[in-house]
C-alpha cells in the first residue's frame, strides 16, 4: 500500500511508521506533520534512510497544501495528526477546534476529491465521556465528550459519520485507550511522572488519583490501526482497549517502585475541571472482525517504557529543551487562575 500517514512526528503516529514499514515490505509512507510542540522527527530516526519513507511539512487544515500532498496518488490515509493533551485544550481550545475539527473537515474533502479509497480516523476512548463503575462503551454508545479536546475529537468523528453517510466516504474510524510507550511526549501522565521522578522532582497527581485509565501498549494500537486498515469495514467504529484498568495514583506509585525513587515525590494538587473519572470499552468487535488482540501486559509494557526512558534521556532532554520546562511553568500557574475560575462557577464536576 501507498500510505499518507498525518501526524506521524507525534507518538503514535511515529510509532506506527515504523510499525508498518517493519512489517510490509511492499509499503511506502509520506508522513505529512506541522510539526508541533509535540512532532518530533528524533522520533523518526530509526526510518530516516529507508527509501519507502518520507516527509512532508503541512497542516492538514491547508487545504491547498493538502491537495498537493495528494496528487501523488495514495491507496489510502490514516489519520493521527491531531491537539491532543486535554489540560491545554482546558487552557485555550481554538487550536483543538482548528486541527482537530477544521483540519480534518479539510482533509476528508480533499481525500474525496483524490477519490482516495480508505481513510482511517484515529478517534479515542475521550468521545464517550466518563464510564461509571463496572459500565463499559460499545462502539453504539452515545457520544458525551466531557473536555474541548473530546468535544474536539468528537466532532471529527461524527464529521466522519457523516462523510460517509451523505458521499459514501470509505472511512474507518478507531477509538482507543490510553497509550503509553516510546516517543510520548512529557505532558501525559506516563511520561510525566518519568521524567519528574528522574529529575527527583514533584510529580502531580490531580484530585485525589482515583480517575482510572485503561492503559494500552502503543504497539498494540499500531497494530489495531493496521488491521483497521486492512480489514475493517467502511463506515464502521471499532473499539480498541487493553484491559488494563489502573488509578492513576497506583500506576504513579508502580512506576516509582520500578525506579526506585521516594513515594514522597507524590504530590496531590487540586483536580482537572470536568475530569473523567473513568475510561472502559468493549473490544469484541475488533476482536472479531479484525482478528485483534492486545499483547502486552501492563506490567511487561511498563518495564520496557521505563527502560526506554532511561536509556533515552537525551530525547527527554531534547524535547524539554524546546521550551517544555518554560511551558510547565506557566501551565500550572495558568491551570491554578482556570481552576479558580472553574470553581467559583460552580462548573467542577
Ligand atoms: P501527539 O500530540 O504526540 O502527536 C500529534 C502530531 O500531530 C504531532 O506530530 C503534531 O505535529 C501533528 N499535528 C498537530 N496539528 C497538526 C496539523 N494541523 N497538521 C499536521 N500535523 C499536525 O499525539 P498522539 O498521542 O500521538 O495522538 C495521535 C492521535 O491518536 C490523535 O488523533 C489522538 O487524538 C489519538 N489518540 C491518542 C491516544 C493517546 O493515548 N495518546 C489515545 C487514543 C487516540
Ligand atoms: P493524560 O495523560 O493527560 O491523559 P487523558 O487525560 O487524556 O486521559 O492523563 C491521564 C490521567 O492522569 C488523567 O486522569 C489525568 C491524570 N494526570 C495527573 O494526575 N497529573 C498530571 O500531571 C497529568 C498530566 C495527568
Amino acid at each position: 500500500m501507498k500510505l499518507l500517514v498525518t501526524g506521524g512526528a507525534g507518538f503514535i503516529g511515529s510509532n506506527f511508521i515504523c510499525y508498518i514499514l517493519a512489517r510490509h515490505r511492499g509499503d511506502s509512507i509520506v508522513n505529512l506533520d506541522k510539526l508541533t510542540y509535540s512532532g518530533n522527527l528524533r522520533n523518526l530516526r530509526g526510518v530516516e534512510g529507508d527509501r519507502r519513507y518520507k516527509f512532508v511539512r503541512g497542516d492538514i487544515a491547508d487545504g491547498r497544501r493538502v491537495r498537493k500532498v495528494l496528487s501523488a496518488g495514495f491507496d489510502a490515509i490514516v489519520h493521527f495528526a491531531a491537539e491532543t493533551h486535554v489540560d491545554r485544550s482546558i487552557l485555550d481550545g481554538s487550536a483543538f477546534v482548528q486541527t482537530n475539527v477544521q483540519g480534518t473537515e479539510c482533509l476528508m474533502t480533499a481525500a474525496q476529491e483524490a477519490r482516495i479509497k480508505r481513510f482511517v480516523l484515529v478517534s479515542t476512548d475521550e468521545v464517550y465521556g466518563s464510564a461509571q463503575p463496572g459500565e463499559k462503551f460499545t462502539e453504539e454508545s452515545p457520544l458525551a465528550p466531557n473536555s474541548p479536546y473530546a468535544a474536539s475529537k468528537a466532532a471529527a468523528d461524527l464529521l466522519a459519520r457523516a462523510h460517509f453517510r451523505t458521499f459514501r466516504f470509505p472511512v474507518i474510524i478507531t477509538r482507543c485507550t490510553n497509550n503509553y510507550g516510546p516517543f510520548q511526549y512529557p505532558e501525559k501522565f506516563i511520561p510525566l511522572v518519568l521524567s519528574r521522578a528522574a529529575g527527583g522532582q514533584s510529580i502531580p497527581v490531580y484530585g485525589g488519583g482515583m480517575q482510572v485509565r485503561d492503559w494500552i501498549w502503543v504497539e498494540d494500537h499500531c497494530a489495531g490501526v493496521d488491521a483497521a486498515l486492512r480489514k475493517g469495514r467502511e463506515g464502521e467504529t471499532y473499539n480498541f482497549g487493553a484491559g488494563n484498568e489502573w488509578p492513576n495514583l497506583e500506576i504513579a506509585r508502580y512506576i516509582l517502585r520500578l525506579l526506585n525513587k521516594p513515594q514522597s515525590l507524590l504530590t496531590f494538587v487540586r483536580d482537572r475541571p470536568g475530569h473523567d473519572r473513568r475510561y472502559a470499552l468493549h473490544c469484541e468487535k475488533s476482536q472479531g472482525e479484525l482478528g485483534w488482540a492486545p499483547r502486552t501486559s501492563l506490567e511487561e509494557g511498563l518495564k520496557q517504557t521505563v527502560e526506554w526512558y532511561t536509556s533515552n534521556a537525551d530525547w527527554v532532554r531534547h524535547v524539554e529543551s524546546r521550551g517544555y520546562r518554560a511551558y510547565y511553568r506557566k501551565h500550572y500557574e495558568r491551570r491554578e487562575a482556570t481552576l479558580a475560575k472553574a470553581l467559583a462557577h460552580g462548573g467542577r464536576k
